[in-house]
């Protein structure tokens, strides 16, 4: 792999947040970027691919995005789930197309190869006369699966932390409220102008609600918004104000969570609601990011009007909000790519979260070079 002028041991260094610089823009518009990212974070990093409960009959299927790849992840007959590339040993075609189903079989849409729901290769049709096939040379590539708290998760290299590691402490501490209890409910889907970091580093950090997004400020207590910081994840919590903001009630003197795990994985929870956010590199200034909406199973069940009522207002009012936050994100992208600005600095007060993503991201960046070599 090539190198980058700024990958140099000055700027990939740890610095305290109280004398920290930001990182180099270039890292958020140059295209090396967008490739090395692949490699140093995505491959090696768990990456969210779904509701656990989606899968219930073997069969069953959702798709993820793993760096560049497409992923299947599979109800095997054993009931437990297993991902793949979704990449077919034939010409490379695709298993799936869609985000989720239901299939007896994997059958590639291209030309029709079929594998078993383990992967291996069971149907070649007009192979009669090719020589020297085997078709066990020939089954999916698999990758590491892992369900944590109902949610699956997907990585494509091993080596780092298991991910009840990476997520040590979180159901523990939004006790009493148990994500196993929560199911999915819808996705929506926002394409984004600007780099995966700017909207990482947007969600991070509480200094830009007074000016950004003033509704969301009356319906949080501002004044006890906190930022902490673990091993792979960092948290901002605020007490809830008004019941009316996510439509949601239940939500009125509750907390509200957000968690954000490395790289680029979100959870907004509050009491009856979780949304997960999976921000998904698009290209050097363009990034995807999917909301999953999930809500109790028992209200899913018991009282479907009434969550649907609910589940709009919660969907107006984060929709309000994440436009509010395009907005922003793509004039910073624009200002990244612009020669007035390089590196900034922190407010050591309100964005402890930020300082702490872009301290793992080099520390990714680091490890991958010296893996790798420069
Ligand atoms: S690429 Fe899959 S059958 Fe040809
Ligand atoms: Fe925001």
């Amino acid at each position: 792999m090539t190198t980058h002028p700024t990958l140099t041991d000055g700027l990939l260094a740890p610095e305290p947040l109280e004398r920290a610089d930001t990182i180099p823009s270039a890292w958020y518009t140059d295209a090396f970027f967008h490739a090395f990212d692949q490699h140093a974070v995505f491959a090696s990093t768990w990456q969210y691919a779904g509701a656990a409960s989606r899968l219930t009959t073997p069969g069953d299927y959702l798709t993820a995005t793993v760096g560049r790849s497409s992923a299947i992840v599979v109800q095997q007959q054993s009931g437990t789930p297993q991902a793949f590339y979704n990449v077919c040993k034939h010409r490379g075609g695709p298993l799936a197309m869609d985000a989720c189903g239901s299939s007896r079989m994997l059958q590639c849409k291209y030309h029709g190869w079929t594998y078993r729901l383990d992967g291996s290769l069971r149907g070649v049709p007009r192979f009669n006369r090719t020589e020297l096939f085997d078709k066990r040379d020939f089954g999916l590539t698999p990758l590491e699966t892992s369900d944590w708290e109902g949610l699956l998760f997907v990585r494509a290299e091993g080596g780092g932390p298991a991910l009840s590691s990476a997520m040590k402490g979180i159901a523990e501490r939004i006790h009493p409220m148990r994500l196993t209890d929560m199911r999915f409910y819808q996705r929506i889907t926002y394409d984004i102008a600007c780099n995966w970091k700017v909207y990482v580093d947007n969600f991070l950090e509480g200094y830009h609600l007074p000016l950004v997004h003033p509704e969301l400020c009356d319906a949080i207590d501002y004044s006890g918004y906190v930022t902490e910081t673990a091993a792979h994840y960092s948290l901002q919590h605020s007490p809830m104000l008004g019941a009316s903001a996510y439509g949601n009630a239940q939500s009125a003197g509750g907390n509200a969570w957000y968690y954000f795990v490395f790289p680029n994985f979100m959870m907004n929870i509050l009491p009856g609601r979780m949304q997960t956010n999976i921000v998904l590199p698009l290209a050097p200034d363009r990034c995807r990011v999917l909301f999953d909406y999930y809500y109790p199973a028992e209200e899913m069940r018991d009282d479907p009007d009434g969550l649907a009522v609910r589940a709009g207002a919660d969907h107006d009012f984060s929709h309000r909000v994440q436009l509010e936050d395009i907005e922003i994100c793509e004039f910073v992208q624009r200002g990244l790519e612009s020669p007035a600005y390089d590196r900034g600095r922190f407010s050591a007060e309100t964005e402890a979260g930020v300082h702490h993503f872009q301290d793992l991201l080099k520390a990714a960046y680091r490890s991958r070079l010296s893996r790798h070599g420069q």
